[in-house]
C-alpha cells in the first residue's frame, strides 16, 4: 500500500505534491519521491519520510505546474533509494507512480531483458515504465494511451497508476485496478491521489475511478474511458467529510479501519503464494531454507505480546500438521535464561514493526548458538528482516493503530502457509489433504468479510451492555486458546478493563473462584473436536452464574441456547478457526473501549513498536 498524488495547474507542482505525500504518509513511509516536468523530467526520490524529499525539491530547485509524487511502502525490494518511486522507462522519458503488485513481473521482466532493456530496480513497478516504452516505441501507428491499454492487458496484479511522459507535457494519465485512485476536479486544475485527504484542501470535487478505467487529464479538462477504450460519464461527487476522517478512509479510528481491511490484507498476505488451481504453496522468502524447516529437530518461536499470540497458533499449527515439536517464547525471558538451541534447531520469530527490542535480541542470542533463524515481519527493510536468515513478509500494509489487528491475522496465515508447506514437503500432509486445506484457506477472506457484515452491529449492541464491567474472563480451547488470550489482551489494551485469557479447563484450577453473577465470560467455541468439553466448562460458568458470551458456529445450538449472548459465524477446518473468532473479540473490544472514551488507537501507556527492553 502506498499513496499517490499528482497535479497540473498553475500552482507551484512540488508544492502541491509534498504537502499531499504527508497527509498520505501513513499509507506507506519508507520512501518518497517526485517527477516534475518542465520542459524536461526533474526527478526527486529516496529512502526516508516525506521531508527529506520535501528537502531535496527546496535544494535542487525542482520548478514545474505538473507532476506525480508516491510515498511507498515496499511490497517489492527493499526501501532503498534506487526502489522508491517514480520509475522511468530507459530513455527517462516516462515516469511512473504505482500502488499495488505486479505479480507477473518475474516473466515480463525476463522478456524485456532479452529484448535488451536495462532494469535499475528490484521493484515490480519499473516493469510498467518499461514494458510501456518498449511498447509505444516499437508498435506502429500506436498512440501513448493506447500503448498503455496494451500494457495494463498484459500485466497480472493490482494497480493504481500515475503516468507523465515528456513528450505530452501538459498531461497525466491514471488508471486503476484494485487500488484506490480518484481525481480532483479545480478551476484550471486537477488534483489525483489515492483518496480525498490531499485534494480538500483545494476543491470539493472528485470523480472516483472504478477497476478497470484509465483516464488523461490535463489543466482544463479529464476523459474517462475503459482500459477496453470505451468513453465513459462519470459522476462528479461532492466531498462532505474531514480531513481526518478521510485519512481513515471515514472510519472514526485506524483500529477499526484496519479490522475492517483485513478481508483485503489476509487476501494480500496469500497472493502469488497459495495456488489453488495447482494446490501448491510457494513461499519464496524460505524456498532457500525449506531443507532446514523440513528437517528441523525442533523449532522455537520467539515474539512479544500479540506476535506471541500469534506464534501460539502457530505451535499448533506445526505440530498437528507438519509434525514438528515446537516451543514457543517470550522473547525477553528467552534472551535471559541461557536458553537451549542450537544447530539443528530453527528458530521462528515475529514482529509487526521488525523493530521489537526483545525479539531483536532474542534472533542474536540464537543465531549466537548456531541456529537457523526465519522472520515473520509486516514491515519491509525492519532490522529483524535483515538480521534473520531468510523470511515471509506479512504484506499486510501499515498498521497505525496500537492494538494490532489485521498484522495478528497475517501472522497467523503466514504460519499456516508455512506448516502446510513444511507438511507437503515432508508428507505429513497427503496431497489430498492438502488441497482441502488450501481450498479452505482461500475462502477465508470471504468468510472475515462475511463476519465483519453480520455481526458488527451485534456486537456494537452487546459491547454497551457491558461497557462497565471491571473484570473479563475469555475462554477457549485448542487452537481457540491463543486467541482467548488475544481477546483479552486487546480489551486490557484499549478499555483498561482487567481480563485474563484462560484454557476452558484450566479455569477451574483458579479463575473460578472469580466467576459470579457480575463476571462476563466470553467463550470461544467453534465447533470442532473439543465442542463437548467446552459445553461442559460453558455450564461450569453458568452453575455459578457468570454471563456467558460466545463465539460460535451457527450450527451449534447447543452453545447458543446456553448463551447470555452469542455471536455466529462461519465454520471452517479447526485449525483456521483462529483467524475467524479472532474478528468478533476484536470488533467487542474496540467498541468497548469508544463507549468508556479510550484514546483507541494511541492508549496510555503503550508504543507501536517497542524498541525498548
Ligand atoms: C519476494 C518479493 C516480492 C516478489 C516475490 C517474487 C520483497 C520484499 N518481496 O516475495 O515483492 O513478488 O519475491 O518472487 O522484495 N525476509 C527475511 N526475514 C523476514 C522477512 C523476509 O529475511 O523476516 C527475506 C526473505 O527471505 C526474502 C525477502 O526477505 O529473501 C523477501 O521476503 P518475502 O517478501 O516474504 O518473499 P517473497 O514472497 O518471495
Ligand atoms: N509494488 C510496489 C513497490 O514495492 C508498490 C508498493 C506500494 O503500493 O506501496 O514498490
Ligand atoms: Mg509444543
Amino acid at each position: 500500500m502506498c499513496g499517490i498524488v499528482g497535479y497540473v495547474g498553475d500552482r507551484e507542482a512540488g508544492e502541491v505534491l509534498v504537502k499531499g505525500l504527508k497527509r498520505l504518509e501513513y499509507r506507506g513511509y519508507d520512501s518518497a519521491g517526485v517527477a516534475i516536468m518542465n520542459g524536461r523530467m526533474s526527478i526527486q526520490k529516496g529512502k526516508g519520510k516525506v521531508v527529506n524529499l520535501e528537502k531535496g525539491i527546496f535544494a535542487n530547485g525542482l520548478k514545474g505546474h505538473i507532476g506525480i509524487g508516491h510515498t511507498r511502502w515496499a511490497t517489492h525490494g527493499e526501501p532503498n533509494d534506487v526502489n522508491s518511486h517514480p520509475h522511468m522507462s530507459q530513455s527517462g522519458n516516462i515516469a511512473v507512480v504505482h500502488n499495488g503488485i505486479i505479480e507477473n513481473y518475474t516473466s515480463l521482466k525476463k522478456k524485456l531483458i532479452e529484448r535488451g532493456r536495462t532494469f535499475s530496480s528490484q521493484t515490480d513497478t519499473e516493469i510498467i515504465a518499461q514494458l510501456l516504452e518498449e511498447i509505444y516505441t516499437t508498435s506502429k501507428d500506436v498512440t501513448f494511451e493506447q500503448a498503455i491499454q496494451l500494457t495494463l492487458k498484459q500485466i497480472v496484479g493490482t494497480y493504481g497508476l500515475a503516468i507523465v511522459n515528456i513528450e505530452f507535457p501538459d498531461k497525466i494519465f491514471i488508471a486503476r485496478k484494485g487500488s484506490p485512485l480518484l481525481l480532483g476536479v479545480g478551476e484550471n486544475e486537477m488534483f489525483i491521489a489515492s483518496d480525498a485527504s490531499p485534494i480538500v484542501e483545494y476543491t470539493n470535487k472528485v470523480v472516483y475511478l472504478d477497476d478497470g478505467e484509465m483516464a488523461v487529464v490535463d489543466k482544463y479538462s479529464y476523459e474517462v474511458k475503459t482500459i477496453d477504450d470505451i468513453a465513459l460519464t462519470k459522476e462528479v461527487h461532492e466531498l462532505a467529510i474531514s480531513i481526518d476522517a478521510i485519512e481513515k478512509a471515514g472510519y472514526p479510528h485506524f483500529m477499526l479501519k484496519e479490522i475492517f481491511e483485513q478481508p483485503r490484507s489476509i487476501a494480500d498476505c496469500m497472493r502469488g503464494r497459495v495456488n489453488v488451481k495447482e494446490n501448491t504453496i510457494q513461499l519464496g522468502g524460505i524456498a532457500d531454507v525449506m531443507e532446514e524447516l523440513v528437517n528441523a529437530k525442533r523449532i522455537v518461536i520467539a515474539a512479544c505480546g500479540t506476535s506471541w499470540h500469534s506464534g501460539l497458533v502457530g505451535e499448533y499449527l506445526f505440530e498437528h500438521l507438519a509434525k514438528t515439536p515446537v516451543e514457543v517464547e517470550y522473547a525477553s525471558e528467552f534472551r535471559y535464561r541461557d536458553p537451549l538451541i542450537g544447530e539443528g534447531d530453527v528458530m521462528l520469530v515475529i514482529s509487526q514493526s521488525g523493530e521489537t527490542a526483545d525479539t531483536l535480541a532474542a534472533l542474536r542470542e540464537a543465531k549466537k548458538r548456531g541456529a537457523k533463524v526465519l522472520g515473520i515481519c509486516n514491515v519491509v527493510g525492519s532490522t529483524i528482516s535483515r538480521e534473520t536468515d531468510a523470511g515471509v513478509f506479512t504484506h499486510a500494509g501499515p498498521e497505525i493503530g496500537v492494538a494490532s489487528t489485521k498484522a495478528f491475522t497475517a501472522q497467523v496465515v503466514v504460519l499456516t502457509m508455512m506448516a502446510l508447506a513444511t507438511g507437503m514437503k515432508k508428507g505429513t500432509i497427503s496431497k489430498k489433504e492438502a488441497a482441502r486445506y488450501i481450498k479452505e484457506l482461500s475462502l477465508i477472506p470471504d468468510k472475515v468479510d462475511q463476519i465483519l457484515k453480520e455481526c458488527d452491529e451485534n456486537i456494537k449492541k452487546m459491547a454497551s451492555l457491558f461497557t462497565y464491567a471491571p473484570n473479563f474472563l475469555y475462554l477457549g480451547r485448542s487452537y481457540n486458546f491463543p486467541v482467548a488470550l488475544e481477546g483479552a489482551l486487546k480489551l486490557k489494551e484499549i478499555s483498561y478493563i482487567h481480563a485474563e485469557g484462560y484454557p476452558a479447563a484450566e479455569m477451574k484450577h483458579g479463575p473460578i473462584a472469580l466467576i459470579d453473577e457480575m463476571m462476563p465470560v466470553v467463550v470461544i467455541a467453534a465447533t470442532d473436536h473439543t465442542n463437548d468439553k467446552m459445553i461442559s466448562n460453558i455450564e461450569e460458568v453458568r452453575a455459578r452464574k457468570g454471563r456467558i458470551i460466545s463465539i460460535m458456529n451457527s450450527e451449534n445450538s447447543d452453545v447458543k441456547d446456553l448463551s447470555e449472548f452469542s455471536i455466529s459465524i462461519p465454520s471452517t477446518v479447526d485449525c483456521f478457526s483462529p483467524l475467524l473468532t479472532v474478528i468478533p473479540l476484536q470488533l467487542l473490544s474496540y467498541y468497548i473501549a469508544v463507549n468508556r472514551g479510550c484514546n483507541v488507537d494511541q492508549p496510555r501507556n503503550l508504543a507501536k513498536s517497542v524498541t525498548v527492553e
